[in-house]
């Protein structure tokens, strides 16, 4: 097991990585204030390990509250968010019940932001079962639920006390969901760690193959490249807005294809591709960047093309994104490999041009 540290001062936690964590139950134990817990799972997770999970806990003197929800984005909504509290309520659940969030970011962002409110705040563990969350979601404290009118719109900054990542949990996640997390992985790569992006470029097939120790090495240094950036810039005034790469473009083509049909990881693919052809037009990266880019992308089998959506549609969708300010769109551009910087005055222009490419082959 490997052990990090997300430094906030007297709310810094640890970040636990290793196989079989999940039986390790004294890994959440101990920093639970009383042995009361409420376990927040979906139907898809509740088989495969919530069963274990309860069973270790209350083996170990803990008094659980199961809390079972459909499976999908589409739940990412008040209904859950009630069905939460009113088991937690029915359950007597007190400000010390620790609220366990057990599933990917969806699971994750929803128990979170009920712990975040439930009785103005109890404590909160993320024990995370999808790539995705392993190197992202779990770690860093953004908590939501979403809107009719938007993703993510209602929510709250609330750090968990632990995160536990059983990296056996991903044995049993989908092909594509797990493609879908690589995407993130290789975010870290391109945005501020040029060093891990040329170890992805060798190693990428390993870590595909799902090869435990290119794997474990993968997350490990995801987290540590998370949990640097929220200990400098918890609640995203910096820095932190520099983990959306791709992600202007990427939101826009989720809404835009319909959620759903396309995973968050895979438009962030394509969005990163577009991010980076929109920072070669204005001169900040090489032709040969954007081809090491799209390649590494490409081979952990994820899309490198943006959809056939009207440029008109890219930025109307665009003009929805939680970076516009002022009515001006701003993206996240790399500045060689493994450096990015947020860019507030991008010509229009220039992203037209970037679009009209959303072809990779296009450069
Ligand atoms: P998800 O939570 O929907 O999980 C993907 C699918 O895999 C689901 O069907 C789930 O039930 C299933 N699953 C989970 N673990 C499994 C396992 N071990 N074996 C088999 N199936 C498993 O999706 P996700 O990609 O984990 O998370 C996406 C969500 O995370 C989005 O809502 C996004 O907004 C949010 N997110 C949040 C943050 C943050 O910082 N809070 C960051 C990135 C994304
Ligand atoms: N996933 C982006 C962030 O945590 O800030």
């Amino acid at each position: 097991m490997r052990t990090l540290t997300v430094q906030l001062a007297d709310r810094s936690y640890p970040i636990h990585i290793g196989p079989g964590l999940l039986k390790r139950v004294e890994l959440m134990i101990e920093r639970m204030p009383q042995k009361a817990a409420a376990l927040v799972t979906n139907t898809t997770v509740e088989p495969l390990y919530s069963r274990g999970l309860v069973a270790a806990l209350e083996a170990s003197g803990v008094r659980v509250v199961r809390v079972v929800l459909p499976d999908g984005e589409a739940h990412k909504n008040w209904e859950s968010l009630n069905r939460i509290f009113d088991l937690l309520i029915a359950g007597r659940c007190e400000r010390n019940t620790t609220v366990i969030a057990l599933g990917g970011g969806v699971v994750g962002d929803l128990a979170g932001f009920a712990a975040a409110i439930y009785q103005r705040g109890t404590p909160f563990i993320q024990v995370p079962t999808t790539l995705l969350a392993h190197v992202d979601s779990a770690v860093g404290g953004k908590t939501a639920i979403n809107h009719p009118l938007g993703k993510n719109m209602i929510g709250a900054f609330y750090q968990p006390r632990v995160v536990v990542i059983d990296t056996d949990t991903l044995e049993t996640l989908p092909a594509r969901e797990f493609a879908a997390g690589v995407a993130e992985v290789i975010k870290y790569g391109a945005i501020r760690d040029a060093a891990f992006f040329a170890w992805l470029e060798q190693h990428i097939e390993r870590v595909i193959a799902r090869d435990p120790d290119a794997l474990g090495y993968a997350i490990e240094r995801s987290c540590i490249n998370k949990a640097e950036v929220v200990g400098q810039d918890e609640r995203e005034t910096g820095q932190r807005a520099l983990l959306n790469y791709g992600h202007t473009f990427g939101h826009a083509i989720e809404a835009g294809v319909g959620y759903g049909a396309w995973l968050h990881g895979e438009a962030v693919a394509a969005g990163m591709v577009l991010a980076a052809k929109l920072s070669r037009r204005l001169g900040f990266l090489g032709e040969q960047e954007v081809a090491r880019i799209t390649s590494l992308l490409r081979r952990a089998r994820l899309p490198v093309d943006g959809p056939e959506l009207s440029v008109e549609r890219y930025f109307e969708l665009m003009a929805h994104d939680k970076k516009v300010e002022g009515g001006r769109l701003r993206f996240i551009l790399l500045r060689g490999l493994g450096e990015a910087f947020l860019a507030s005055d991008v010509p229009v222009v220039a992203v037209e041009e970037a679009l009209a490419q959303r072809h990779a082959s296009d450069v």
